[in-house]
């Protein structure tokens, strides 16, 4: 279908998009839904006033596939579009690993797309509205340059810039080098090219995306490295806080600790997924590094960066953890003392190494496990995050908070978030804010000067 077809059945209609899953996936809807808008399209902020639903759909683990079903389910009892006619369209990694296998679980879906077909979305949804039928695309072959596509940001203070897609690692539990295909690293020149563009359109902080940053540009025709990608981004004028996810601890390099050592705008925040604190289960899990390896790590860092927060990624109940292993796990918590972390009970994924493991363990060993973590945890962080009361901090303010509108909410550079009095026009900017008390997981503040 020509582009003028699709903006005459396009323009005028209502979307809305609901996103679950990681940063590359909300990155992805800011994508669709740009391209929706460069066809006429206008955002609903509720599926009832809808003519297109889309999903963006996550199948890290098995959770989100029972959510996405009940979601698409509900669609059948919205009352009817504002256009009359509804088209439900899916899209993301479940959409990647089912393709049409996916409408044995939901029979109202119109447009299937995946991972590497975000381009098309627009097509294929002005295809089903013109002839009813179902339309599919999740060839992994095809690289539709989704990079290059309009976007439609959130905020007009932060954009995600993805340094890179596809995952190269095959972690055994792990999904995703499945649905996302191989690391691709983009050029460098446009990455910064599309930096400066934002910050003169007055985003401030940038959050670099990948699935493991730590092993950006060794596909380039030049190769390069991440920390020198990290120096040229800081060399961006107007541009104040520089974020960056996920790293993978095999690829942790010297140069990136000295860069981030060096830099005023590279935030003092890492969060390295450490999965388990037993080398056994490491191994098992193809992560290519031992408990002492990652322990090493955070010596290195912590060095190098007193301040530093560090986040986690861990997963209980791997095929084969023992009583020992978990004990090694949480001993490795209580060293290193991370700021956060985020705990996730393993879900076996079908077509993955470890899903046919033996010895997978039984739910309520893993549950009581898991329990054990999330008290521990929660209790390191409780105690971490107080640690810088009394101290006046940078804060870039994000939103007039849920609860009470006399306050905004902020972030500090460590990730942390602190609320104080406000008003609205100080969205976007960097403030210095008294961190009068913290509250469990935040602060409360005065603002201290604009
Ligand atoms: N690329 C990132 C992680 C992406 S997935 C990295 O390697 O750090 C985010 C997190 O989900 C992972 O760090 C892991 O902790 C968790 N995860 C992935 N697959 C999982 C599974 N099958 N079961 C439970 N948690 C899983
Ligand atoms: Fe999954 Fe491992 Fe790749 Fe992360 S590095 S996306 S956990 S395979
Ligand atoms: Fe989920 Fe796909 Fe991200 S499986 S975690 S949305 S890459």
């Amino acid at each position: 279908m020509d582009q003028r077809s699709v903006r005459d059945i396009l323009a005028g209609k209502t979307y809305f998009i609901r996103t679950f899953g990681c940063q590359m996936n909300q990155h992805d809807s800011e994508r669709v839904s740009g391209l929706l808008d460069s066809y006429g399209c206008l955002m609903a902020l509720d599926p009832a006033h809808a003519d297109i639903v889309v999903f963006m759909t996550c199948c890290v683990r098995e959770a989100a596939d029972t959510r996405l079903y009940g979601q698409c389910n509900s669609c059948k009892s919205l009352p009817p579009s504002p256009s009359g006619k509804r088209v439900v369209a899916v899209g993301g990694c479940i959409a990647q690993r089912d393709g049409e296998g996916l409408l044995t679980n939901v029979d109202n879906v119109n447009v299937i797309f995946g991972t590497h077909s975000i381009a098309h979305v627009a097509e294929l949804i002005a295809e089903a509205f013109l002839d009813g039928k179902r339309h599919i695309r999740t060839n992994e072959h095809e690289d539709t340059d989704a990079m290059s596509m309009p976007w439609h940001r959130e905020t007009q203070y932060h954009a995600w810039v993805p340094i890179m897609t596809g995952c190269n690692n095959f972690c055994s539990y792990c999904i995703v080098p499945y649905v996302r295909g191989r690391e691709r690293s983009r050029e460098p020149r446009e990455i910064i090219r599309e930096i400066e563009n934002f910050v003169a359109d007055g985003v401030v902080e940038v959050m670099l995306l990948g699935q493991n940053v730590n092993s950006y540009g060794k596909n380039l025709e030049q190769p390069m490295t991440f920390a020198a990608l990290l120096r040229e981004a800081e060399k961006v004028e107007g541009l104040k806080r520089i974020r960056f996810m996920t790293s993978h601890p095999k690829d942790l390099s010297d140069e990136l600790i000295e860069v981030m050592k060096e830099s005023k705008k590279i935030c003092p925040h890492f969060h390295l997924p450490l999965q388990s604190g037993s080398s056994a289960i490491l191994k098992k899990m193809n992560r290519h590094y031992t408990k002492e390896r990652y322990l090493e790590l955070v010596r290195k860092l912590r060095a190098a960066l007193p301040d530093i927060s560090l986040t986690t990624d861990i997963i209980v109940g791997f095929p084969g953890e023992t009583e020992e292993d978990f004990l090694e796990t949480m001993e490795v918590v209580k060293e290193v003392q991370y700021d956060s972390a985020f705990t996730f009970i393993y879900s076996k994924r079908t077509g993955t190494p470890a899903a046919v493991m033996e010895n997978q363990i039984p739910d309520d060993v893993v549950k009581d496990r898991f329990d054990r973590l999330l008290a521990e945890v929660q209790e390191i962080s409780r105690e971490r995050c107080a640690r810088f009361e009394g101290q006046t901090m940078d804060v870039l303010v994000e939103d007039v908070n849920d609860h009470d509108p006399s306050l905004v909410t902020g972030r500090l550079t460590n990730n942390l978030l602190v609320h104080f009095k406000g008003t609205e026009d100080l969205i976007g900017k960097i403030v210095d804010v008294h961190l009068d008390e913290c509250r469990g997981f935040y602060y409360m503040g005065t603002m201290i000067s604009k």
